[in-house]
């Protein structure tokens, strides 16, 4: 094990991602706010935009803690699973100026879970605790030739597998192996530090997790009702966008029909139907126009801003990826 460990600590020395901020901070609060951010995030949209954002806006979980709630999800707006930022914000009420050492304790506060407990562990204080992540789950299947496996039983075999002499790097060493190298399709286990003692190396593709997307198809009608440069929101009770402001529903009228657009959110493919709309309930929120971009609002609402020239696109919704020529 011990030559194993030393391989696999000496390609994260030259291969690993060490210049990620939060991986160069020994601020707890740092630690916890990008393992909350980087769950269902892409790594470089967090690191570019929103990480040191927030920590501008909220330096110090005090400061999160007196924070309005409004100004959190308008600090998390766009980047979605808004829940996160609600209870980032209750856990920073709960514990003030501090968060707990151990995983016991950090497992009951608000949206933190085995993982991200273990990664503050891992991560934070060097503890020699196992870390899986998808990633990392992917590379002790592999590793071990565990087909089927459930989450428990990689946990347990990642257990015995942690370097008790550098527990930190050994976890992130496992974590870039799976971001970088132990691929989902075509791994490249030439460049594995493991390669030699991989028990799935050769049928690497069946340890793949399949899980397939169900996506559902949903049409959703929203009504815009602008006056004196203000436009009418509501606070939204649904679970997925609860507390952000939403525009109101409406039940369609083809004379009120304004544009219809396409987005993805979760596991929904939305088609966004936009009506005129004169009368509007009284418990509605009249915005400033111009300073939606402070307002807690979602990516779809920010896209129907943009259809109807209400709000300038200052950045791509969506990193533009380059298309590749052929
Ligand atoms: N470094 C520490 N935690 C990380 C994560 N969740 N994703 C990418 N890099 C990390």
């Amino acid at each position: 094990m011990k030559r194993v460990h030393q391989r696999l600590l000496d390609w994260y020395e030259t291969q690993g991602r060490h210049a990620l901020p939060w991986r160069n901070t020994d601020n707890m609060y740092h630690i916890y706010l990008s393992e909350i951010m980087l769950q269902q995030t892409q790594v470089n949209r967090v690191r570019d935009e929103y990480y040191p954002q927030f920590l501008e806006k909220f330096p110090s979980l005090e400061v999160l803690a007196q924070a309005p709630q409004e100004q959190v999800l308008s600090a998390w707006s766009g980047l979605g699973y808004y829940s996160r930022a609600r209870n980032l914000h209750k856990t920073a009420q709960i514990v003030q100026t501090e968060l707990p050492k151990t995983q016991e304790e950090l497992l009951k506060l608000p949206g933190i879970g085995r993982y991200t407990a273990s990664a503050i562990c891992s991560f934070g204080h060097e503890q020699a605790i196992p870390v899986v992540d998808t990633n990392i789950a992917r590379v002790i299947k592999r590793y071990f030739a565990l087909l089927e496996a459930k989450e428990s039983l990689v946990w347990e075999k990642a257990t015995p597998f942690v370097n008790a002499q550098a527990p930190r790097a050994h976890n992130l060493a496992l974590m870039d192996l799976g971001s970088l190298v132990c691929l989902p399709k075509n791994p490249k286990c030439t460049e594995c530090p493991l390669e030699a003692d991989c028990l799935g190396k050769e049928e690497a593709e069946l340890y793949t997790q399949r899980k397939k997307t169900v996506y559902e198809s949903l049409d959703l009608f929203y009504g815009i009702c602008i006056r004196n440069e203000k436009i009418a929101l509501e606070i939204s009770k649904e679970k997925m966008y609860k507390d952000m402001l939403v525009l109101p529903r409406v039940e369609p009228l083809e004379e009120d029909f304004l544009t219809v657009f396409k987005h993805s959110y979760t596991k929904y493919r939305l088609q966004v139907h936009l009506y005129k709309l004169e009368a509007v309930d009284e418990n509605v929120l009249w915005v400033d126009i111009d300073t939606l971009e402070d307002a807690p609002i979602s990516s779809l609402t920010k896209k129907a801003l943009i259809s109807l020239h209400l709000r300038a696109p200052l950045k791509p919704l969506v990193p533009l990826r380059g298309k590749k020529k052929r």
